[in-house]
């Protein structure tokens, strides 16, 4: 299973394409093969998070993701059973690069943010472990 041997190094900010029009705003594009190393099966975002609310506590074994502030701010804190890393997302035109087998913390959303995430698969819940004790066990069998 791909999330078993899985580092944190192996997660990391994608500078994704900026399309800008001096008066008319931005345009930023994500595209299969070509900005990230999956082909997208799946697009959720979540709003209306209460400022200063977390999310996530829970890892997925198979799951690619890519993870963008579409709008304000929150921090990614992903873990790998060994190693934590800390990243702020409060640009659009950045995505996060997560991969498998990473716990996942979404903490200190600003208030009226959108988080966007890009995903490999649709949703199943049997490729989630919501259980830090069975994800450090995952990480380690
Ligand atoms: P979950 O992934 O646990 O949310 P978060 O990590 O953002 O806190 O999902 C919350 C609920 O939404 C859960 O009951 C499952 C459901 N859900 C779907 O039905 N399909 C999906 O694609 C996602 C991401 C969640």
């Amino acid at each position: 299973m791909r999330g078993k041997t899985t580092k944190v190094e192996e997660c990391y900010i994608v500078e994704l394409d900026k399309h800008h029009s001096d008066r008319k705003g931005n345009i930023t594009v994500v595209e299969n093969g070509i900005t990230v190393p999956f082909s997208t099966e799946r697009v959720y975002y979540l709003y209306d998070i209460p400022g200063g609310e977390s999310r996530g506590a829970h890892a997925h074994k198979e799951l690619y993701q890519l993870v963008v502030a579409a709008s304000g701010s929150f921090d990614v804190v992903l873990d790998d059973g060994t190693n934590k890393k800390r990243f702020t997302l409060n640009r659009p035109y950045q995505g996060l690069l997560v991969v498998p087998g990473m716990w996942r913390d979404l903490e200190n959303f600003s208030s009226g943010s959108v988080c966007l995430v890009l995903a490999s698969m649709v949703y199943s819940e049997a490729d989630y472990i919501r259980d830090y004790d069975e994800f450090v066990k995952f990480k380690k069998l």
